[in-house]
């Protein structure tokens, strides 16, 4: 009754950004994304008998309403074990929490496999990817390493089909990101309210779900071709698209800083020079910036030398939670 996991953040490359189902945490439309490796969720769960509660404790610290989700997903688990049992959780980061760097796509993930093992379900990855997108529509696809599609499914009452698989492994194109830090404290809006708000009320909301299926297909393409340019420039309109979707809600979401602004502009200007780099932002201010092999770290000197950013994180591709014995 006892596991532990560790999970990697994931980037997407083709955003997630909007639900059609909160009760199952659809997602609106399908995306594509990297598995890092470096930056980690540890996490370790025991179904205890004595328990009267779950009790979830992240970073050392208890979370009365993570602790809640935390909960609510793990009723979905012993629902189908067939247990009552509650649980208690320690997970713990080695990078900002909140903080737009996916810890809420690692800490699902790291959980769903743990949680697995503990109660001995043995579900397959793509069951368990199904499991980890209801804690967090990001989560899935921390399941796969290397290269993950979440797929957005069909139906609005069921989610069988809403599982992500992976596109390529890893090693076979071993891109490098790195992470620059311009802000380490939680965000204001998560990414959960900032879609709601956006699918309420950004006017481009609509036009956002029509397109998805080419940016998709294209960086398909891209990533089964190794076509380094043409995956950033679908990365890149992918995310900007998102950031002006979010821009376009009411009350508006801008989740930029200066610095936010100062990496893209860096990064454009590094690819004007030849340097085979793009950028991506999630919700949060942090900048990631993805490298052709063997870039990474003249690409973290020159964004560790622009104001506003505190650290730089180097990161190559990594692999699906896995259970640790
Ligand atoms: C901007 O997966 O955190 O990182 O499903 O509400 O938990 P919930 O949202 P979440 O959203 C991630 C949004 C994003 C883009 C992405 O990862 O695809």
């Amino acid at each position: 009754m006892k596991a532990r996991a560790i999970a990697h953040p994931n980037i997407a490359l083709v955003k997630y950004w909007g639900k059609r189902s909160d009760a199952l945490n659809l997602p609106a439309v399908g995306s594509i994304s990297i598995t890092l490796d470096t930056l980690a969720t540890d996490t370790r769960v025991h179904f205890d008998p004595g328990l009267e509660g779950d009790e979830f404790v992240l970073n050392g610290v208890s979370h009365a309403e993570q602790g809640r989700r935390v909960s609510r997903f793990l009723d979905l688990f012993r629902a189908r074990a067939g247990v009552e049992c509650r649980a208690r959780i320690r997970s713990s980061n080695n990078f900002p929490t909140g903080a737009g760097l996916a810890s809420s796509a690692a800490g699902f993930a790291a959980l769903a496999r743990a949680v697995d093992a503990a109660l001995n379900l043995n579900m397959d990855r793509e069951t368990l990817s199904i499991m980890a997108r209801r804690g967090s529509g990001s989560a899935g696809r921390s399941l796969f390493g290397g290269f993950a599609e979440q797929r957005r499914g069909q139906f609005d009452d069921r989610d069988d089909d809403a599982g992500c698989h992976s596109l390529r492994a890893a090693e076979d194109w071993p891109l490098e990101v790195v992470v620059a830090i311009t802000e380490t404290a939680q965000k204001k809006t998560g990414s959960t309210q900032g879609m709601s708000r956006s699918a309420d009320s950004s006017p481009y909301f609509g036009a956002w779900i029509n397109a998805q299926p080419d940016d998709l297909e294209l960086a398909r393409t891209a990533i089964a071709t190794q076509d380094f340019d043409r995956l950033a420039e679908v990365a890149e309109f992918s995310c900007l698209k998102m950031h002006g979707l979010a821009m376009g809600s009411r009350p508006p979401l801008l989740y930029w800083n200066v610095a936010t602004v100062d990496c893209i502009h860096a990064v454009r200007a590094m690819r004007d020079d030849g340097w085979k780099v793009f950028f991506t932002v999630d919700a949060g201010p942090q900048v990631k910036v993805i490298c052709a092999p063997g870039w990474c770290s003249r690409v973290a000197e020159r964004l560790a030398g622009i104001a506003g950013v505190t650290d730089t994180r180097c990161c190559g591709l990594g692999r699906g939670a896995y259970v640790v014995v």
